[in-house]
């Protein structure tokens, strides 16, 4: 089981309601990978890659709109990591895919915990401040 965590709350609430929808896409690829159900791998990893397009561009969007000086990079880090799913999506058209889908699996969770806690939370206080919260 993957999920989400109270302490990986970056206090907007729409921002953490997409994150946890990441972790929930990441616990339906732990699913498929348990039941080698290589029909939904490649649909669970587009839609991830597709949501995680999406939620960079509402993450930005929102730093952007009230001025957060770390936003250069967010971005930075969002292309990387965008760039990192595509390629593997790409491959996931060739070779072993469940051996794939699960180091898929671990980049994506590793990657995701990781820049919440390094980078998403230190928007939060930011955040906080200019919006009053939630
Ligand atoms: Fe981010």
């Amino acid at each position: 089981m993957v999920s989400w965590k109270e302490e990986y709350s970056v206090g907007v609430s729409e921002l953490d309601e997409q994150h946890k929808s990441l972790f929930g896409l990441l616990d339906k690829l732990s699913a498929a990978i348990e039941q080698k159900d290589k029909l939904s791998l490649g649909y669970i990893v587009t839609s991830l890659e597709l949501y995680v397009v999406f939620h960079f561009t509402s993450e930005e969007h929102l730093l952007a709109k009230y001025g957060y000086p770390g936003l250069a990079k967010q971005e930075q880090e969002h292309g990387v990591f965008k760039a990192r799913v595509a390629r593997y999506k790409a491959e996931m058209s060739k070779g072993d895919k469940i051996a794939l889908a699960g180091e898929i699996r671990q980049y994506l969770h590793d990657w995701l915990v990781g820049h919440i806690i390094d980078q998403d939370k230190k928007y939060s206080a930011f955040m906080i401040e200019k919006r009053g919260g939630g």
